[in-house]
């Protein structure tokens, strides 16, 4: 190998235009996801913009314009009115993202609509499933779930994207679309999902946070990576079409080898506290936001995802 003084790396570095001929990871906004909150009433968040919601009336101008500046999908989270022990508002045909789904597939067409299938902004105790005693109980939460998961994709939905990590839940939700005569609508598994701290903003953004205990007994460990392979195999096999990594930055390592070990697509999830961070320092005028976000967006990339649901892919339209 040849070393220096014959060799300088700084010769590629030097302008602009040289480093970006020579750059092996490139962020677009074609592989971006933005989620979007609908609620009974719009309520903008002033310190986290990407975290505010939208009454369904007023989501149609966000997607529109979310549409114009070239954002290519948007996963969809609901905040019912009323929560109950069951979580019904979640497969109600009437409920907040159904509504939000017919009123968008007519209005904003071509805009990819991702839905979250998941429990926990429905039920009263904010659980990601149906309790047992103090126990979310499994069996019975993926039957809902695949009943959720129908009532999305009647309602408009492009693809569902469970994020309760139950067992079987991706089988289930499989065979009720096939069933219900979706058999050509993906399924975009949360299959390695950790219990994390980084969610923190989220919870609070869509009124979910759990009511008594935590969500280890259902998310993962953030200590395993083995398990997460465990996890992505299962959900190979039970029928998901796309595997994500949740949270993104803290579990480089893990999208790196779900990216090395599966050939489907590998999506992550760039979580609201790794957006929150970074506004925090950036309000404090520690960190430029701008730069902040695409590193991490390119080093998600980097790590070996595809698709990346970001709270900035909005900002990363215009910066772009
Ligand atoms: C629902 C769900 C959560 C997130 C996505 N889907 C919250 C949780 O599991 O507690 C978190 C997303 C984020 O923090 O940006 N289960």
């Amino acid at each position: 190998m040849s070393t220096f003084p014959l060799t300088r790396l700084r010769r590629l570095r030097s302008t602009g235009a040289l480093r970006s001929l020579v750059r092996e990871t490139r962020l677009g906004l074609d592989s971006l996801v933005y989620p979007l909150f609908v609620g009974p009433t719009t309520q903008p968040n002033e310190s986290l913009p990407a975290l505010g919601r939208f009454s369904v009336d007023d989501l149609v101008a966000e997607a529109e314009e979310l549409r114009s500046l070239g954002v290519p999908a948007v996963i969809l989270f609901g905040i019912p009115d009323e929560k109950d022990e069951q979580g019904s508002g979640a497969w109600d045909d009437d409920g907040v993202v159904q509504r939000a789904l017919r009123t968008l597939r007519a209005s904003v067409p071509g805009l990819v609509l991702v839905t979250d299938v998941c429990l926990c902004e429905y039920t009263s105790h904010g659980h990601c499933g149906v309790l047992e005693g103090e126990e979310v109980a499994n069996d019975a939460t993926i039957e809902v779930l695949a009943r959720t998961a129908v009532s999305h994709v009647e309602a408009g939905a492009d693809a569902v994207a469970p994020s309760d990590m139950m067992d079987g839940r991706v089988a289930a939700i499989r065979g009720a679309l096939d069933d219900a005569g979706f058999d050509a609508t993906p399924i975009l598994s949360y299959a390695a999902k950790y219990a994390s701290a980084f969610y923190g903003p989220f919870r609070e953004a869509a009124e979910s946070a759990p009511a008594f205990g935590d969500r280890r007994g259902y998310q993962m460990d953030p200590a395993n990576v083995r398990e997460a392979l465990r996890e992505c195999e299962l959900d190979v096999a039970e029928g998901a079409d796309v595997l994500m990594v949740k949270p993104a930055m803290p579990n480089l390592d893990i999208i790196r080898a779900v990216r090395e070990r599966f050939d489907l697509p590998v999506a992550a999830y760039n979580v609201s506290g790794e957006y929150a961070m970074v506004k925090a320092a950036a309000a404090s005028g520690w960190m430029d936001e701008r730069q902040a976000a695409l590193e991490s967006l390119t080093a998600i990339k980097r790590a070996g995802a595809d698709v990346i649901v970001t709270y900035w892919a909005k900002d990363v339209a215009r910066w772009l």
